[in-house]
């Protein structure tokens, strides 16, 4: 079974949805661990309620180093095979990058590279786009960036207010982030320059 260490920051609904997932038997994985650097995140205490394993690491007020090797130590001890961002608002620095290659994943509120950084449903509905969505990757050292290995599309209405785009976009972030996982640790797949291509 895959062990997955899960880093969050906050709400913590893409957590639950990839919990909801391995939960059902849709994943072969384990949830190995759930990770924050904000105690006060209620992915945590969602985390804890489901009898997960569940850290704080808090990052405030500490240099970046000390704080992110307490991280890598930790999912180094419960020998996550997969590192899953979800809503972690922190970059990584290179050096976790490299503890983990190609083993780092995060979802993104719309269509890279279109809207990277925060607010992207917001940037999308300012700038007038007709199409946003989400988007699951691979993380490197810059933000928003590594090869894309999942995208789905949602149309921007006439109608919509930022609640309400932002919603469904949530919606099929919760069955794009289990799938891809699913994807990757499938296997079969190679990473060609900037393209993930699956061979199954
Ligand atoms: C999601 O919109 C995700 O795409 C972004 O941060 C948000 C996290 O939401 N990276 P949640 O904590 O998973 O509910």
């Amino acid at each position: 079974m895959k062990r997955l260490g899960i880093l969050l920051s906050g709400r913590g609904s893409n957590f639950l949805a990839i919990a909801s997932s391995v939960a059902a038997g849709e994943l072969p994985a384990e949830i190995a661990i759930v990770i924050s650097n904000r105690g006060e995140a209620r992915g945590i205490s969602a985390a804890r309620e489901r009898g997960l394993l569940a850290a704080v690491v808090p990052s405030r007020g500490r240099e970046r180093e000390e704080h992110e090797s307490e991280v890598v130590s930790l999912l180094q001890q419960r020998q996550v095979d997969l590192v899953c961002l979800a809503g972690y608002m922190r970059l990584l620095s290179p050096q976790f990058v490299r503890a983990f290659p190609h083993r780092i994943l995060n979802i993104h509120p719309s269509l890279l590279p279109a809207f990277p950084g925060l607010e992207a449903q917001r940037q999308a509905l300012d700038y007038g786009a007709r199409v946003t969505g989400c988007t699951v990757h691979f993380v490197d050292e810059h933000l928003d960036h590594g090869p894309i290995i999942l995208q789905q599309a949602v149309p921007v209405l006439e109608s919509d207010d930022l609640a309400a785009l932002s919603s469904r976009i949530l919606e099929q972030e919760h069955i794009a982030y289990p799938e891809a996982i699913r994807r990757v640790l499938g296997g079969g797949w190679t990473i060609e320059g900037r393209r993930v291509v699956f061979q199954r």
